[in-house]
């Protein structure tokens, strides 16, 4: 546990509180920049690395342990990170289409963890609830007293499941070929631990994917994309062990948006360099960050061209200038390196961002290869959606409520309450969600997968493509998806995945029936 004054000391001692508050840039925001104490690393200096691929013990099971680990982020100092296998990214799994895998967790942290495949289609009994724990050997749990009352939560205490040491997470996989990640999801404390180091990706395959000459092996680079500030000694500076603690002692205003910080790492690398030939590569673009958006483009000039979105190909590929990813949004793209000479240095770079965060990595075009890789017109067959279809319409509004240590930000005026479902879809229906804010919240369904209709009644933008599971619903803006429930039955949950307003009671039941 963290002591309180050890957390003013923490919070009150940072100088580099960016104003989020001028300018145009400004409205893009929705975090609170975190100032490293250490200095800053050089960019482009350190190579991409690219996450283990996770090996199964035998067909169809993995294991994988949590554990701290040290490991040379900023080059020259060390970092503890909490992590699947020790590692951050955790190692990737590559697995099939339809071809269920299980994988057993075991937890060596000091503190109890969920574990959520994001994107997954999955039972909800393997989905990380966030009061269904995984603690380590040796290690107690007790539910804090009283029930949750953090943000206005409340925890039944019949709402927590302990699992010691270890447990199974059975995942079917029954679902289209895309970029999945997971990640964290312990209630109230999933934007610290992932902070810490607690994701990585998932990486789903199919026949409809295999089909296609997209670019493969070393030229198919999962692009894992966070932000994270550092103390002096190279450990990771996060305002507080608990954000329920970020709106207490009344420095609300400083992290109530969410934490940001100010170096920029892909796959944990602090903006690297990835040599690449002269060919197309396909990049799998994944914002891991708690907060931040970026809107990446590609310096001097250069188009993404979008296959796939969080949940599979896109029908036909969509050329982007620009993209704008909230946090957990995936983009599939294809960018062919042969438009530019050998020897140039492509950067890609976040157009939201300021100072340093402005950079994210660099591709440096070392030679001409062959090419044998190619984007074809047509994709893949996907469903368009078809909003008579839908069963039911529902609201969603996601505020902040009330102010000070009251405050927390809500869904429909409610705070999470774990059992208490805002929605009761049926299974193998459609519904017409409509999404309202009040800030920027990339709003997430797990299980079931949806498409957006619309956003502020106009046609949804060239970025909204294709089915997703998240989308970046922006200030007073009014979104709206079709949600297909297909999959399993049972209680999943919608939040927010800014991870400090997840934390701070931004999440909601609903219940699949
Ligand atoms: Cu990626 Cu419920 O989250
Ligand atoms: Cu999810
Ligand atoms: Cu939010």
């Amino acid at each position: 546990m963290i002591s309180r004054r050890r957390f003013l000391g923490g919070a009150l001692g940072v100088t580099g509180l960016a104003a989020a508050g001028c300018g145009a840039v400004s409205a893009e925001t929705a975090g609170q920049v975190l100032s490293s104490a250490l200095p800053l690393p050089r960019p482009f200096t350190v190579p991409l690395p690219i996450p283990a691929v996770a090996r199964p013990t035998r067909p169809g099971h993995y294991e994988v342990v949590q554990r701290p680990a040290k490991v040379e982020i900023v080059p020259g100092t060390t970092t503890e990170v909490w992590g699947f296998d020790g590692t951050f990214p955790g190692p990737t799994f590559q697995v099939r289409r339809a071809s269920p895998v299980t994988v057993r967790i075991r937890n060596e942290l000091p503190v109890p963890t969920s574990t959520h495949l994001h994107g997954g289609v999955t039972p909800a009994g393997s989905d990380g609830y966030p009061t269904d724990l995984v603690v380590a050997e040796g290690r107690g749990f007790r539910p804090p007293p009283g029930g949750h009352s953090h943000h206005g939560m409340r925890v039944d205490p019949s709402q927590w499941t302990l699992h010691a040491g270890a447990r199974d997470y059975a995942y079917p996989l029954d679902q289209r070929a895309a970029t999945l990640w997971y990640h964290d999801h312990r209630m109230d404390f999933t934007a610290p631990q992932v902070w810490r180091g607690l994701a990585g990706f998932m990486i789903v395959g199919d026949d409809e994917d295999d089909a296609l000459p997209l670019p493969r092996g070393e030229r198919d680079v999962p692009l894992m994309i966070c932000d994270r500030a550092f103390e002096e000694d190279g450990s990771f500076r996060y305002p507080a062990a608990d954000p329920s603690l970020l709106v207490s002692a009344g420095v609300e205003a400083a992290y109530m948006e969410g934490v940001e910080g100010d170096v920029i790492l892909v796959n944990g690398a602090p903006w690297p360099v990835l040599e690449v030939s002269g060919t197309r590569y396909r990049l799998r673009l994944l914002n891991a960050s708690n907060a931040r958006r970026y809107r990446l483009e590609l310096t001097p000039g250069g188009r993404f061209v979008q296959v796939g979105s969080d949940a599979g190909l896109l029908a036909a590929p969509v050329a982007h200038e620009a993209i704008t990813m909230a946090p957990a949004e995936r983009f599939d793209v294809v960018v062919d390196f042969s438009a530019y000479p050998p020897g140039t240095e492509v950067t890609m770079v976040n157009t939201l961002g300021t100072g340093p965060a402005r950079d994210v990595m660099r591709f440096r075009v070392a030679r001409r290869a062959r090419e044998d890789s190619a984007v074809p017109g047509r994709l893949a067959v996907v469903e368009p959606a078809v909003r008579s279809s839908a069963a039911a319409s529902r609201l969603f509004d996601f505020r902040r409520t009330g102010q000070g240590p009251e405050a927390s930000w809500t869904i429909n005026g409610l705070p999470f309450r774990p059992g208490s479902p805002l929605a009761r879809p049926r299974l193998g229906t459609t519904e017409v969600w409509r999404l309202t804010s009040d800030f920027h919240h990339p709003v997430h369904v797990h299980m079931a997968h949806f498409q957006v209709l619309s956003r502020n009644g106009r046609a949804p933008a060239a970025t909204d493509g294709g089915w997703k599971d998240t989308v970046d619903v922006r200030p007073y803006e009014v979104v709206e998806v079709l949600v297909r429930f297909e999959g399993f039955r049972g209680r999943y949950m919608m939040h927010c995945h800014n991870l400090e307003h997840e934390d701070m009671a931004m999440m909601a039941d609903f219940e699949v029936v």
